[in-house]
């Protein structure tokens, strides 16, 4: 199902610049773009006053489903990404049963044709022992590897294993980069009392660690490597040092705007894989994605139930939401003056359509697919856990007010949020990739 939408008056933004114009979508495709439009279709919006950006595209998000549909599913989890402005996301394969057979990948697709109402792509799982089906997934938007353990028990550490499937892989490789040789030594041998210990057990040696080997392997066989939410200022500053045209890498808002004091206030909340370091990493962070060391953004959405996550830690799960609060916390910056509306479409945008190859995502351009946010620059809104998108009720922004909110989200150039409400009977549709 595709529509015809004609945006007036908007401030158009590129990664060349912000100029204001006329967006129109025919059947779903971007058709004209111009200071004045000469053709109309469909409904005309006014834009006047709005910003206009591309679909935001997040490329790590957890959306628990089949399986754990108790914390989300694809249509909870879809719904939340259209309120953020995000019209197309890469999902992973943690799910239950794991999302690496082509079998559990088909499934999985079925349901996202049932239930998404963006537009949506998979990763197939590695095992150790399904790398057949790594290469025959076509449909996949690229093989997931946990390097360290984490939700679930997909896990590959055996370095022969780990050389094999990047000596054969035929797409790109995605990691979670922690050693986990290095995170058993330090679980069995430090403190786990409260969830500060997480980033001292989890350590910013043991993510480097990882991060080299992945980088060795891909830079050995030439295999496309794409680091998942650096977490540490050696890592950022380790990606700065080698050949990139085969490695891309991301980061996570909630690395740089979170703090190592917000585990004293936010608790388990705050525990995620990798964690949350705060000071210098925080910073070097930012700093990095300004200067261009990070390809994109993502927020690796993984929601848990706050019953859940009242576990004692160790025993709490690790991950937390993100993905309606992406836009909002980067637009926010925009509005405090530490970044520009052209670097929210390089990095939300354009980087993870062009990290993945995604076929028609990512630009405001005549030909590209009709997948559009307006965001009112000026809307101040504060978050709270009662009034979230999200199956798992909670937000560890709970009480943030930030200013520049999402007003509509238009997928193949339908609205599918407007003035704070889904539209009815949208559906996105599976992304394709140019490898
Ligand atoms: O914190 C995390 N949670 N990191 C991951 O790698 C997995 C995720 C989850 O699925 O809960």
């Amino acid at each position: 199902m595709a529509g015809s939408l004609t945006i007036r008056g908007a401030s158009i933004v590129r990664s060349a610049g912000v100029h204001v114009g006329d967006v129109v979508v025919v059947d779903g495709i971007i058709r004209e773009v111009a200071p004045s439009a000469r053709s109309v279709a469909g409904e005309v919006v006014d834009g006047r006053g709005l910003v206009l950006m591309p679909g935001v595209i997040d490329p790590q998000v957890h959306f628990r489903d089949p399986g754990l549909t108790h914390k989300e599913d694809l249509a909870t989890g879809s719904r939340a990404a259209a309120a953020g402005g995000v019209t197309a996301f890469l999902e992973m394969p943690n799910t239950k049963p794991n999302t690496s057979t082509l079998e559990a990948l088909d499934a999985k697709l079925a349901i996202g044709a049932e239930k998404c109402v963006v537009h949506y792509g998979f990763f197939i799982g590695a095992t150790g022992h399904n790398d057949d089906v790594l290469n025959a997934a076509d449909k996949a938007c690229g093989i997931k590897i946990f390097m360290g353990a984490s939700t679930g028990d997909l896990l590959v550490t055996d370095p022969d294993v780990l050389d094999r499937i990047f000596r054969t892989a035929n797409k790109l490789i995605a990691v979670h980069a922690e050693d986990e040789r290095r995170l058993i030594e330090r679980k069995a041998s430090l403190p786990a009392d409260h969830p500060r210990d997480h980033p001292v057990l989890r350590d910013a040696t043991a993510a480097l660690m990882a991060t080299k080997q992945a980088v060795g392997l891909s830079l050995k066989y030439g295999t496309r490597l794409h680091v998942l939410h650096v977490s540490s200022e050696e890592e950022a500053d380790f990606l700065t040092t080698i050949p990139r045209d085969r490695i891309t890498a991301e980061v996570c808002p909630h690395h740089f705007v979170l703090d190592y004091e917000d585990y004293e206030r936010l608790g388990t909340r705050a525990q995620c894989n990798p964690p949350v370091r705060g000071g210098r990493h925080a910073t070097a962070l930012w700093k990095h994605l300004v200067a261009g060391t990070f390809d994109c953004t993502a927020t690796d959405h993984a929601p848990h139930t706050l019953e859940e996550k009242g576990k004692a830690y160790p025993g709490s799960p690790s991950g937390m939401p993100g993905v309606e609060w992406l836009l909002p916390l980067m637009a926010d910056r925009v509005a405090r003056g530490m970044c520009t509306w052209p670097d929210l479409v390089r990095w939300m945008c354009e980087g993870p359509a062009r990290c993945y190859g995604i076929v028609g995502k990512g630009k405001i351009e005549p030909g590209y697919d009709g997948d559009l946010v307006l965001v009112d620059p000026r809307a101040t809104r504060t978050i709270r856990d009662g009034e979230v998108w999200t199956k798992c009720g909670w937000s560890p922004f709970d009480g943030w007010t930030t200013t520049g909110w999402p007003v509509m989200t238009v997928i193949d150039g339908q609205p599918v949020f407007r003035d704070g409400v889904i539209v009815d009977g949208v559906r996105g549709r599976a992304l394709t990739y140019q490898r």
